[in-house]
This record gives structure tokens, C-alpha cells and sequence, in this order.
């Protein structure tokens, strides 16, 4: 077993809001920081933000902030992200905490004074939006190497960090630490990046083109790059140069997490800085691959982002981090559509899951009280129940090998497999019918063995769904929730005559008509649709409620629709404007009854077509059983009013 486990996600910039993207680095990280945890080994996961550069200063500057308080009105945006997705992070480090810049300062002191960074005139090309450097023939048509903008020419003396001096001795710690770089066509992509030479590296900013960042200790008329400045998070958060302790039990980190976007940073700057500081080298770097939408990368510059917290509202936090992470291949690139989540937690979690559940406690509750009964002594001995036992400790090993090897998606879908397989036992065994004999050992048998297995899919999938397992396990009957590894591996940790019963559906199906085909990104545009799991309460934001505009208006003129017998035809005043609005009333009501009527109605509803006649908007009205009335005023006041 591993003494302990360290897993970082990159420190986001603060220019803008979280989207899906860092949702999933943050996920990823999250759910393997658990599973450690539950393996009983000592975990530390560190994730935070990126606060100075250039990105963040131009941010600023748009917004009319001192980049200071833009970062700091940013920073919370992600902090409230992480707190509603249930992400369990040891520490959240930003880069303009003194804890950090510090640190930042003592290694470039160090770095100076051994000659490791030397002061040199510049002349070259630089990218503004990559704030880098690049020489002429690094160039592509004349422009960045790496976005295809144009670049500038810039002359001017700067500090640099020798980088080119460690390019074969990385280029030979790569090749003899296979695991160092993951996935291993990662790897050669970084061997092929450093089959050209590798030059120095610029690690400094005049203050007179940017002064946010971190003041060289050595020059007080520059700052530090960002990225410079930013990689040493990984461990100013450990404690190095200032807690000795912390730093020898949790350095090196077991695996950084990142997008593939970032990997040169991680796999070049970032070793051969820590090789000239003398620090170790972190075990491992994973790169991931990109959420995309309409084919191109998610991203904050192309404006197709998703909004994770629009996400988690709508179809809950576990089913989010669920399909972050059984979507994606990882090390591949994954589309985001709406689409594919419907389809995935109807199947996935509807269908396979919250069915199971509910048969189970159905039945339990039917046939048994509501009490788990206790199986036969031989359970396993029966060729049925020794198959769906197998079918679960192969999800368990396949889990505990994809947590090992990053193939998380593996794991999950092993899980799916065996949950599918105790919903086939359940249907071959068909408890229905063994209800029927006066022996109720066999009935017995087949729901504990059905309930014992569940448990243990429960606690493999608890790490992704920790809110929806805990609940799983309590309907179980199981009174400690968090679920222990070495358990999953134990027939018989469920505790016969132990209350067994459903706290409300797990996941209630999403009616696909519900959302659109849409890339989710174009989709959160329209209105919040509150009632995209029918049957089920939730409780919103009070910015979803602040999106409908409600508003009174006067129903000036009513008709009924030519062969649409529940249909009427208004005409409504909402203050100066006039609006056509076709409402399903006329059961209820004649157009005389609501004549000179004021009502309530959904103002910024998209126009839409009903029976062919438009209508501009939606009335609102109670109705329950067979009656339905509308909403009215209790007092007077004009149309137009707005109404929350
Ligand atoms: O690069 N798909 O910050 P950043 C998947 N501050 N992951 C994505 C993604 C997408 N479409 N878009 C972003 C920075 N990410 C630096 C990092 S670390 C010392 C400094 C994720 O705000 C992914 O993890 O641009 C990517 O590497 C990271 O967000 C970039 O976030
Ligand atoms: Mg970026």
C-alpha cells in the first residue's frame, strides 16, 4: 500500500467564472482524494488559484477593479463552485497569499545567487496573450507557435531561469521514469517537443509593460512570470523553505492533474526548476484531455462554455460528477451535450441504479416488513447467487485497478456491469413468484444477496456519489455510511432484520423532452427548466427565480381557437404593450368569464407557435384534481406591474 497519497489540480486563473472544464480536473481530483482516503492512506489535495499576470491584470483593468479585488471577487466564484460539488480539498492556496509569495521569493534569491538565473538583454518575439517568448524561427507563418496570433516585437533586458542547461538530463529522467509523464503518448509528446533545443527560460516582467505579480527579490523593477511563480504552489502549500515536516511527509506529490493545454509547463519548466532548486521530482503528471462543445475546445476565449453550477442544479452534484467522470475516456478528449447526460443518467443511474434500489426495498417492505431478512447459511452456495457475487468482486477488483492505472471511466462502467447483473438475478430469480411458497428461505436469500451486492456497487461508486451512496446505504439499513474498502471485499456486512427502505426516487428518470439536443452550452442560455425531474422538488437559487419575468397584464380581448376546444385566444395589455397569449383554459373558463381580467403571466418566455396560432407568453394558474383557476390580484393595480 502506499505510505501516502498528494493529488493537485492546476490553480485556476481568476480572469473569469469556472466553467465545465475545471469542474473536471477539480472532480477528478476529488474522487480519487476519496478513494484514497476510504483505502485508509493519508491523502492531501491541494487546489487554489492563479492570481497574478497578465490574463488577470487585462481582466481587471475591463472590469474596472484593482486586480486584487478582481481576484478576489473571482476566487470566491470557484470556492462556492468547489463547496457545492462536494469537493474535499485539504487546502485551496492563492498565489497572492504571503504563505506563497515568500516561498516564491526565497527560491528566485537562491536561484540568483547560485547563477541558475542570470540578468540578459531580450530581443525577440512575445506572444500578449500567452505571455511568452519566442524566437523567429519558433514562429508559425509569423505568428504564436501556439494560439496563431500575432506577436510582438519586444527589446528589452530581463532575468532568465538556465533551462537549457537540464534538457538532456530531463530528456533522460523522462526516459527512465515511464510513469513520470501519463498517458505515455503524453510522454512523447513532451520527448518531441525537447527534440529541439531547449533555450532559457524569461522569467521576469518589467514593471513599466506589467507590474502584477511578485517582485524579483533581486531587481525591484520586475516581477515574476506568472508561470514562474504559479508552478511553485505545488509545494509553498507543503510547506518547503518554511515547514520542513510537512513538506518531507507530502513531497514529492504522488500526481498532478492538468488539461493537456498545460503540459509543457508541467513536463519542462516545472522539473527543471525543481532540479535546480534541488527539490525531487513529483512522481507522476497526468494530462487530460479537453471537454469540448460543437467540436472545439470548452473555453473561456471561444465563449461555449458550461456552467457547472447550472449543471449541479439541475440534475443534482452526484449525477454531474458521475457523468464527468464515467463521459470521459481519461487522457481524451469528451464532448459535453445535454444530450449525452440525459442519456447517461437515465440508463446509468435511472434505469439500472435507482431501479434496483427501488425494487429492493419494495419488496423487502412487501414481503418482509420492511427488514432485511437473513439469507440462508449456504447463500453462495447457489449457482446464481455464486455468479452475481463474482460478477461484484470483479467490479471491485476492475475498480481498484482503474483507480491505479487512471482509467476511472473502466471502473465505473464495472460497476454498471454488476449492477445490471443484480438487476438480471432479480428477474431470473423472480421473487414475485418464491413469495408464493410457504418456505420464505429462498425469498430470503435472493433479496439479501441482491442487497449485499448493491452494497458493495454503492461503496465502489460512494467516491463519485458520495451524497446519493450515503443515502443508498442508509436504505440499506446501514447506520455507518462511509463505506471501508476491506468491506467490499466481505460477504455479509449488511445486518439481517435492519430496517430496509427508500428515502424518495434516487435518480427520477429526466423526460427528454425536458431539455433540448443542444449543446448544453447553448441551452443554458433559455430559461432554467425547473421541471426537468418531474415529481421532484428542488430548491433554486434565487438567480433562477430572478431569470422569469412575471408581470401582470389585462386581458383585453378573448376568443375561443377553431377546433381547439381547450384552448383560448387573449389578447392581453402588459403596460403600453399588447400581447397575443393562447392559454389552455377554455374547460374552465368562457371568454366572457375572463374578459377585463388582470392575471400573471411568464413575460420573457420565447415566443412559440400552439396549434398555429402564436403565442407570446404563459398565464399563470392553480390547478389541482379537476379544477384549475387562475392567478389573479388581490387588490388593484395596473397591468404591466412586475410581480416576485
Ligand atoms: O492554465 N476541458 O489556468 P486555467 C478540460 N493558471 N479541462 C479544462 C478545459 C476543458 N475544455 N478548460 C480548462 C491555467 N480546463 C493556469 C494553471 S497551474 C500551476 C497554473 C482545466 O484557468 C484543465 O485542468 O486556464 C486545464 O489545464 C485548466 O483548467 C486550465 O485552467
Ligand atoms: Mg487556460
Amino acid at each position: 500500500m502506499q505510505n501516502k497519497f498528494y493529488v493537485t489540480t492546476p490553480i485556476y486563473y481568476v480572469n473569469d467564472q469556472p466553467h465545465v472544464g475545471h469542474a473536471y480536473t477539480t472532480v477528478l481530483a476529488d474522487v480519487l482524494a476519496r478513494y484514497h482516503r476510504l483505502l485508509g492512506v493519508p491523502t492531501f489535495f491541494l487546489t487554489g488559484s492563479d492570481e497574478h499576470g497578465q490574463k488577470v491584470a487585462k481582466a481587471a483593468a475591463a472590469a474596472g477593479l484593482t486586480p486584487q479585488e478582481q481576484a478576489d471577487r473571482t476566487v470566491v466564484r470557484f470556492q462556492q463552485l468547489w463547496k457545492k460539488l462536494g469537493i474535499t480539498h485539504d487546502d485551496f492556496i492563492r498565489t497572492t497569499e504571503d504563505r506563497h509569495k515568500l516561498i516564491v521569493q526565497k527560491i528566485l534569491a537562491d536561484l540568483f545567487q547560485r547563477d541558475e538565473i542570470y540578468r540578459a538583454e531580450y530581443d525577440g518575439w512575445y506572444c500578449v496573450p500567452c505571455e511568452r517568448f519566442f524566437t523567429e524561427k519558433d514562429l508559425v507563418n509569423g505568428n504564436c507557435p501556439d494560439c496563431s496570433r500575432p506577436v510582438e516585437k519586444i527589446k528589452e533586458a530581463n532575468y532568465f531561469f538556465r533551462m537549457g542547461k537540464y534538457q538532456q538530463w530531463l530528456i533522460d529522467y523522462i526516459q527512465t521514469h515511464p510513469k513520470f509523464i501519463q498517458p505515455d503518448f503524453r510522454r512523447n509528446e513532451t520527448l518531441g517537443f525537447l527534440r529541439k533545443p531547449l533555450a532559457d527560460l524569461c522569467i521576469s516582467r518589467p514593471k513599466s509593460r506589467l507590474n502584477w505579480g511578485i517582485e524579483l527579490p533581486f531587481d525591484a523593477d520586475y516581477v515574476c512570470y506568472v508561470w514562474f511563480d504559479a508552478l511553485v504552489n505545488y509545494i509553498s502549500a507543503v510547506g518547503y523553505l518554511a515547514d520542513d515536516a510537512a513538506f518531507q511527509k507530502w513531497w514529492p506529490c504522488s500526481v498532478h492533474l492538468i488539461g493537456k493545454d498545460i503540459l509543457t509547463t508541467h513536463t519542462v519548466y516545472w522539473p527543471t526548476m525543481l532540479q535546480a532548486m534541488g527539490a525531487p521530482q513529483p512522481e507522476s503528471v497526468f494530462a487530460h484531455g479537453w471537454w469540448l462543445t460543437g467540436g472545439s475546445k470548452m473555453s473561456k476565449t471561444a465563449g461555449n462554455v458550461v456552467n457547472p453550477m447550472e449543471m449541479a442544479e439541475r440534475f443534482g452534484v452526484d449525477a454531474f460528477r458521475y457523468f464527468l467522470i464515467a463521459e470521459m475516456v481519461m487522457g481524451q478528449d469528451a464532448s459535453f451535450t445535454e444530450d449525452s447526460f440525459v442519456r447517461r443518467y437515465n440508463s446509468d443511474l435511472a434505469n439500472d441504479l435507482g431501479n434496483l434500489l427501488n425494487r429492493l426495498t419494495n419488496m423487502t417492505g412487501r414481503y418482509f416488513e420492511g427488514k432485511l431478512p437473513a439469507p440462508a447459511e449456504d447463500a453462495r452456495a447457489g449457482a446464481e447467487e455464486k455468479e452475481l457475487w463474482d460478477a461484484v468482486q470483479l467490479a471491485v477488483t476492475t475498480m481498484e485497478r482503474s483507480i491505479n492505472e487512471m482509467r476511472l471511466q473502466e471502473g465505473l462502467g464495472a460497476v454498471i456491469v454488476a449492477v445490471k447483473a443484480i438487476n438480471r438475478y432479480l428477474e431470473l430469480k423472480q421473487p414475485w413468484t418464491l413469495a408464493k411458497q410457504a418456505d420464505k428461505l429462498p425469498l430470503a436469500t435472493t433479496l439479501f444477496t441482491a442487497a449485499e451486492s448493491l452494497r458493495v456497487c454503492a461503496g465502489l461508486l460512494y467516491p463519485v456519489m458520495p451524497e446519493k451512496m450515503t443515502v443508498v446505504l442508509r436504505s440499506l439499513g446501514q447506520t455507518r455510511t462511509t463505506p471501508q474498502l476491506d468491506e467490499l471485499r466481505a460477504w455479509g456486512v449488511l445486518k439481517p432484520g435492519a430496517p430496509v427502505k427508500e428515502f424518495g426516487p434516487l435518480f427520477p428518470r429526466v423526460e427528454k423532452e425536458a431539455v433540448s439536443d443542444q449543446p448544453a452550452a447553448v441551452s443554458q442560455k433559455k430559461p432554467a427548466a425547473a421541471a426537468a425531474v418531474p415529481g421532484v422538488v428542488e430548491l433554486l437559487d434565487y438567480d433562477y427565480f430572478a431569470k422569469l419575468e412575471l408581470r401582470t397584464a389585462k386581458i383585453m380581448n378573448a376568443e375561443k381557437i377553431a377546433g381547439a376546444d381547450k384552448l383560448l385566444k387573449l389578447e392581453v395589455l402588459v403596460g403600453e404593450e399588447r400581447r397575443q397569449i393562447v392559454a389552455g383554459i377554455a374547460l374552465y373558463y368562457t371568454p366572457e368569464q375572463v374578459l377585463g381580467k388582470t392575471v400573471v403571466i411568464v413575460a420573457n418566455l420565447k415566443p412559440a407557435k400552439i396549434r398555429g396560432v402564436e403565442s407570446q407568453g404563459m398565464l399563470l394558474a392553480a390547478s389541482k384534481g379537476e379544477k384549475l383557476v387562475l392567478v389573479t390580484l388581490d387588490g388593484e393595480l395596473s397591468s404591466g406591474a412586475k410581480v416576485k
